[in-house]
């Protein structure tokens, strides 16, 4: 019998995901030889055992196609998966179940970190996986940059664009909420690419009387239009203050006329940009030659543009956020980017 793997997508889904499916699935039947079932709905399909065959007719054509063909969820495949403290229970009696009907040598899991540390539970009860890192947050300790990030700039870069066109003819300040969980990766990189006056982002403490000093500063100068880019998980304390939030103290405390944008989902949607469709297949050709060598437990990573790979153990549980010594940043400032801590 041919070698066989599986392979699922898990967590929030982005574009490129289906480049990644095309990639394992394609490098393990032209390369390896091997036969291929891609799991429906992320560990819920490997836990009740629904899955469809990966053939090179069923992976032909989704390259470019957003979302995922094997759909995804936010299912666990253990009650309890702390790296140092789970439980097998039933769901994992089901997916050993799973493992030994169809002769599987291995399941690749396609996530995030909670994917990840999903997937480290699997090979700690004796299944072996290999992670491979997605994400529009680029989150994912251990890898430089996850597919999907790419594509999310992109798409909240565009709403910026657009939003600087609005807000001047109206003389406004907008405030445009992007995703990225609880780092800012997406904030920044956005911000910096569509020329935020302001960018937010959860690892760094902002003030709202700098902000709002900043803002009408500017307006002093004879510039009334801004744009405040803010990372959804940015908060003063331990309250998340949402972009909604912060146009209405803005607009309260400065007297500008102030509106919000929250981007939401529209950054998960829609066709990988190239850099995310050239990732996503370097990861899942890469992931699929350490399955040939029999190397699991893994997640693939990439530093410097050089593949590599590390132990899952090593990135379960851990999220990547961004340090305060990070060199955009230092580049944001020296253009005189606010980031609500000093400006
Ligand atoms: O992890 C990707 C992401 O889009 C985050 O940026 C966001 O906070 C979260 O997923 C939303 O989760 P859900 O799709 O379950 O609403």
């Amino acid at each position: 019998m041919k070698r066989r793997i599986g392979i699922l997508t898990a967590g929030g889904d982005c574009p490129g995901l289906n480049a990644a499916i095309r990639s394992v699935a394609k490098t393990a039947i032209i390369e390896h030889d091997m036969e291929v079932f891609g799991f429906i709905g992320g560990f819920k399909g490997l836990i009740e055992n629904e899955y469809i065959a990966l053939t090179e007719e069923k992976v032909s054509g989704i390259l470019t196609l957003g979302g995922t063909i094997l759909g995804t969820s936010r299912e666990k495949p253990m009650k309890k998966n702390h790296p140092d403290d789970f439980e097998p229970d039933q769901k994992s009696k089901q997916i050993k179940k799973t493992m030994n009907l169809l002769q599987l040598e291995c399941v690749v899991c396609i996530g995030g970190n909670g994917t990840m540390k999903n997937a480290h539970a699997l090979s700690k009860i004796g299944i072996p996986v290999i992670g491979i890192p997605k994400t529009i947050d680029n989150d994912v300790w251990g890898t430089e940059v996850t597919f999907g990030f790419d594509s999310a700039v992109q798409i909240c870069t565009d709403a910026i664009d657009r939003l600087h066109t609005t807000a001047s003819s109206h003389k406004r300040v907008i405030v445009i909420e992007v995703m990225g969980h609880d780092a800012g990766w997406i904030a920044l990189h956005s911000g910096i690419a569509g020329g935020g006056d302001v960018i937010l982002i959860p690892e760094i403490e902002y003030d709202i009387s700098i902000v709002c000093n900043y803002l009408m500063k500017r307006e002093a100068l004879g510039k009334p239009v801004s744009i405040v880019v803010v990372g959804e998980g940015v908060k003063t304390g331990k309250k998340r203050t949402p972009g909604p939030y912060l146009a209405k103290k803005i607009n309260e405390l400065t007297g500008i006329e102030t509106r919000e944008t929250v981007l939401g989902y529209i950054q998960r949607g829609g066709s990988p940009t190239a850099t995310d469709r050239i990732l996503a297949t370097r990861y899942g050709q890469f992931a699929t030659s350490l399955i040939a060598q029999k190397q699991y437990n893994s997640m693939v990573s990439i530093t410097n543009n050089i593949l590599g790979s590390i132990p899952i153990s090593e990135t379960a549980g851990k999220t990547k956020i961004i340090e305060p010594d990070y060199e955009l940043i230092k580049t944001a400032r020296s253009l005189g980017v606010c980031f609500g801590d000093g400006c």
